[in-house]
Order: structure tokens, then sequence, then C-alpha cells
């Protein structure tokens, strides 16, 4: 269990208060949620140049980019022998081809004559073959042609089959690692798949794939989602049905994390305390638009009871089997990290997949792609995927797939960013994080020292 905060600083206890919540859920809550943890891992900050110098960015990608477990593609985008999906990293650009063996292989997206760049988008191929002089591979990255071969005594398949990288699945999620001496994906993860079980990543499709640019350091952009402190000030209009301020942060291992915030209950942030009904009405009003009427709650029944209810009812009618869930799981904010860069909801009614990465080599800004999954139709063939929409200035509430609630919360984060990257650089104090609420991120720049300090 977690280790006591100072207790001039905070009482009661956040998470505390949060699983007191859970133990009246009605539906008992599984044992991995009635757990809680923290390390203490001290009151140090951290430096603006850590989001804002391109000597830093390129430390970044020297060190800990090709190290790590990065989320390339979902295994649905190369369903196909032939299929390729193009999967970018500041300059690398890799290769994810489903092979004839339907084995998944991953290169680097480099001829290996002079260095062309094999592939420029998702496609299908019969063979990879380089546009500039035709040096052409077999989808196993063999060497199936080379032009005037009698003028290349010095290439064979040793020296010249396509650059392979380690690939790994879980989940219906295609990882790479650059590293050959990385430990094996299954270690990296830690206990995220037995976490996120529940979700059944493998069987969901890519019902939306959104793709923004964002104004700020990939750090910055993924920082602005992993903690809930910033929910008060940024998004007022939730606090009425979310406890904020006592959602509980856990670090799971040196790559995993973890946040669990209350639904169906107001924060103390909201102001007055609300009644039940009160809550009931501020969700229908924010949630429904107002497109419905808030009814009247039996007597007895808390906000956060109709609310489980509600969902358990509407994921039934849509053929979902939700019997063994607890209260908490259709309910709660459930957001699971993954260094350093994925971040995945523990929700079967809206399991949405977030990944950050810079965006060449420009430390100012950085590519996030939403991935909006949906369970596959019972009885029915798998539906293609979406492809990536470029949202240029398109706002997330205009995201058919969203919401317009979550839309608007969205919005809201983006617009933080611009002026997040552009302070960074007009001061000079330094970094501070809170010890409690912003622990996932102390704990997230932890992991990333521990990786950049590695010569
Ligand atoms: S650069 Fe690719 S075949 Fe020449
Ligand atoms: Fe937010």
């Amino acid at each position: 269990m977690n280790k006591p905060l100072n207790k001039k600083n905070v009482r009661p206890e956040p998470w505390a208060v949060y699983q007191d919540i859970i133990a009246r859920d009605r539906h008992p809550t599984p044992p991995d949620l009635l757990e809680a943890g923290t390390d203490d891992l001290g009151l140090s900050n951290s430096s603006r140049e850590m989001y804002t110098s391109p000597a830093f960015h390129k430390l970044e990608l020297d060190r800990l980019w090709s190290r790590v477990w990065q989320f390339a593609c979902r295994e649905e985008e190369i369903e196909s022998p032939g299929d390729v999906a193009v999967y970018e990293l500041g300059d690398w650009s890799f290769m994810i081809v489903r092979a004839e063996d339907n084995s998944i292989k991953a290169y680097y997206n480099s001829c290996t004559h002079r260095g062309t760049k094999l592939c420029s988008s998702n496609t299908h191929l019969q063979k990879i073959r380089c546009p500039y002089h035709g040096f052409t591979w077999n989808l196993n990255g063999s060497i199936n042609k080379v032009p005037s071969s009698w003028d290349f005594p010095h290439v064979s398949e040793e020296t010249h089959s396509l650059q392979e990288v380690r690939v790994g699945t879980w989940g219906g999620f295609v990882f790479i690692n650059l590293d050959p001496k990385a430990p094996p994906l299954e270690e990296y993860l830690e206990n995220l798949p037995s976490q996120l079980g529940v979700v059944n990543f493998k069987d969901l499709y890519i019902a939306g794939y959104y793709r923004k640019i964002l104004p700020s350091n990939w750090k910055g952009s993924i920082e602005a989602f992993i903690e809930s402190y910033h929910t008060a000030e940024t998004h007022p209009q939730t606090t009425s049905f979310s406890d904020e301020q006592h959602t509980q942060y856990d670090l799971l291992g040196r790559h995993t994390s973890r946040f669990l915030q209350a639904l169906g209950v107001a924060s103390a942030s909201f102001g007055d305390p609300q009644s039940e009904q009160q809550i009931v009405n501020s969700m229908f009003a924010e949630i429904m638009r107002e497109k419905t009427e808030a009814p009247p709650l039996p007597d007895g029944m808390t906000a956060r009871q109709f609310m489980a209810d509600t969902t358990r009812t509407q994921l039934t009618e849509a053929g979902r089997d939700v019997s063994g869930m607890s209260d908490a799981e259709l309910v709660d904010a459930m957001q699971y990290s993954l260094f350093p860069n994925m971040v995945l909801f523990r929700s079967v009614g809206f399991p949405v997949v977030y990944r950050f990465r810079p965006n060449k080599h420009d430390p100012d800004t950085s590519i996030f792609d939403m991935f909006i999954l949906k369970p596959v139709p019972a009885g029915a063939p798998r539906p293609l995927p979406a492809e990536p929409v470029e949202m240029g200035d398109m706002r997330y509430v205009d995201i058919p797939e969203l919401s317009d609630w979550l839309g608007d919360v969205y919005d809201q984060d983006v617009a933080n960013l611009k002026l997040l990257q552009e302070g960074l650089k007009a001061g000079n104090t330094p970094v501070t994080l809170s010890q409690y609420q912003e622990i996932r991120i102390r704990h997230f720049h932890n992991t990333l020292r521990a990786y950049l300090e590695q010569a």
C-alpha cells in the first residue's frame, strides 16, 4: 500500500478516499484495483531544457528511443502477407511488414544500396522494391534482385538484406525495439497485460485514428494527460461529477503506472456539496448536452450506482458480457501508461489509446496519435481499420467518434500546450512537480534519466 504522505499537506490521503468510494460499490472490485502504491520519489525539480533543448532532444533519440519498446502499428493494419505499415520517429523510418509465412517483420525503411527511403506510407506489396535503381527484396527481407548484379560482387545476402529490427506483439499492438540487447517485450510490459486483460485489446479494431501535431515537446504532451491535477483549472465543467481531487496514482513498475479516478462523485473543487440528484443532473447536462433529461434517482440510489447501472445496461444491450465487471470498471477513469509514450484506458466502453512521439528534430512539437478502438461486432468480419486522419487545425470536438463533452476536454488540453512550450522558453525557474498528484510525471522523468545516463 501507499506510504502515508506528509499529513500536514494531505488529509485524508487521496488514494484512501478513492478506495473508500470503491469499497461502497455493489459489484465486487477486482483485487488489482484494491491495491495502491507509490514510492517516495522525493521533491526534486526537473529542468526546462528537457523540453526545449535540441541537444537534449538528440540525446533522447540516441539513448532513449533507440532502446525502448515502442508501439509502431496495430496487427490489423498489416493483416495479410505483403501489407506494410510505415512508422516514423525522429529521422528514423521503419517498415512493419506481414511476411509470406504470416510472421511480422520490421525493417529500417532505407535501401541497402545507397539509402533511398523504400516506402512513404502504408501500402501492400508483393516485393519491396527501391524506386531509385530497383534493388528488390522479398517480404522476409532477403534479396530478391540486384539489377546488374555482375557489377556488385561485394553485395550479398549477409551484407545487403533489409536491416531488421526486433518485433514483439501484445493485445494486437505491434512494438519494435532498435536495441538487440533490450529485454524482451514481455518483460518490458511488466504487469500491464494482466491489468488490462479485461479490455481484450486484441479483439478490438481501429474505429477512429486521429493524428495531430501538438505545439509542445513530446514529454509536455504526454504529461498533459497522465495527471488529474489540471482538471479543476482546465476542465472545471467536469468537477461536478468527477472527483479529480482524490485520484489514486500508482507506480506499477519501471515502465508502467496508472491513475484511477472516481466518476459519479462531485469534486471538492466544484464548490458546494452536491446531492446525488444534482450530480446526475450536471452529468446529463454536460455529457448528454441536455438532449436527454436527467431522470429522478430512485430512493437510496447514488449517482455512481445510477451511472454504473446505465453503462451496464448499454453494454449488455450492445452484446457485451459485463456481468463480472465491477462498478468501478464501468464508471471510473482508469488510465495506464507504458513508458515512454503510450497511454491506454482500462475501459470496455471507451478503450482509447494515445501515442506521443517526437516530431523529427523539433523539440517544440510532437505527434499525437489517438486510436479510438471498438469491439469487432459479434458474428461479423473484422471491419477494416480506420486510416489515420491528419487533423491539422481540426478540433477534437469535431471528431465523430468522440462525444462532444470529451471532444471539449481534449480541445481544452491541447489549448494549454502552446502556452506551455512558449512559457518554458520564457523564464528560468525549474519545473516543479507535486509530491503525489504529479508522481507519475516524476516517475516518468526518473526512468527517462536512467535511459539517458546509460552510455
Ligand atoms: S538507392 Fe536503392 S536501389 Fe539504389
Ligand atoms: Fe485534461
